[in-house]
């Protein structure tokens, strides 16, 4: 399918997890896609493999750096816009965990997980929107999760984080609807990849409880709201949180 062909995306924190499977649906939709993360060679393999599979060669890029960072973020998307003088789509993908009960979470991983989670989302909508403004048309996608939502014993930092993307997200949309952009969020439930991983049996076990679907999701259930929310179809969606949880928050 090539609805999205002469697209131009940036999937943020994309070399593996979520962003990755986000990254390959866009491919195949037709996009011109850059893959960002923090280590060139996690990029690098992860483009290696993608063309290893599917030979998207002319259509695939990588773009190094720390989407937290004013000072890179702001070369990293004039860097696309020399190169296609466009941005179509951004999908604030980049997140971290520091998790912790309230008495024992210091000040350092608080910020540091809003910093990586949310501001990184601020910073990439502001310089990437300006194009997108201009050009009048873009999809800005913010990957929050259910507890920005419902909160989480333990992720104060996280869910402050996720909660915070979700107002980025209503604010955005409001600004920027009149200009053709849409501005949408959504809320992974239960979600396999490295960052669930390390969760012992017992605390999955009781995730899987609370999940209508019975099962954990794929990064393949959140790339294909992301490939919908760029489609035509969306096209009247903005200002959004699409809960991909299998029900976990209804
Ligand atoms: N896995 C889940 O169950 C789940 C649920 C809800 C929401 N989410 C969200 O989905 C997104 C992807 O999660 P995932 O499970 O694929 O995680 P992951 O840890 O597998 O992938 C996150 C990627 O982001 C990159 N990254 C981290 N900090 C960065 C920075 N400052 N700049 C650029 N890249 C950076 C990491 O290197 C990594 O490749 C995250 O925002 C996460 O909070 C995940």
């Amino acid at each position: 399918m090539n609805m999205l062909q002469n697209q131009v995306a940036l999937v943020t924190g994309s070399a593996r997890g979520i962003g990755r499977s986000i990254v390959e649906r866009l491919l195949q939709d037709g996009a011109i896609v850059y893959i960002n993360d923090l280590k060139a060679e996690d990029i690098e393999s992860t483009i290696q493999e993608l063309n290893e599979q599917y030979q998207f060669e002319d259509r695939l890029f990588g773009i190094e750096g720390d989407v937290s960072n004013d000072e890179i973020v702001k070369p990293m998307i004039e860097k696309i816009l020399s190169a296609h003088n466009r941005l179509d789509i951004l999908v604030n993908n980049a997140g971290i965990t520091r998790d912790g009960l309230m008495m024992r979470m210091s000040v350092q991983d608080f910020e540091l997980v809003l910093k990586v989670n949310l501001t990184s989302a601020f910073l990439c909508s502001k310089y990437a929107s300006r194009k997108m403004l201009s050009q009048k048309y873009g999809r800005i996608i913010n990957i929050s999760s259910v507890v920005g939502v419902m909160g989480n014993a333990g992720q104060a930092n996280y869910s402050s984080s996720k909660a915070g993307m979700i107002g980025l997200t209503k604010s955005l949309a409001k600004e920027f609807g009149s200009r053709g952009v849409t501005v949408n969020a959504i809320a992974p439930g239960f979600i396999e990849t490295a960052m669930t991983h390390h969760l012992s049996e017992e605390v999955r076990n009781k995730f899987l409880e609370s999940i209508p679907l019975r099962r954990a999701g794929t990064p393949n259930d959140v790339a294909g709201v992301v490939s919908f929310l760029c489609s035509p179809d969306a096209a009247y969606i903005t200002g959004q949180v699409i809960h991909v949880d299998g029900g976990m928050v209804m």
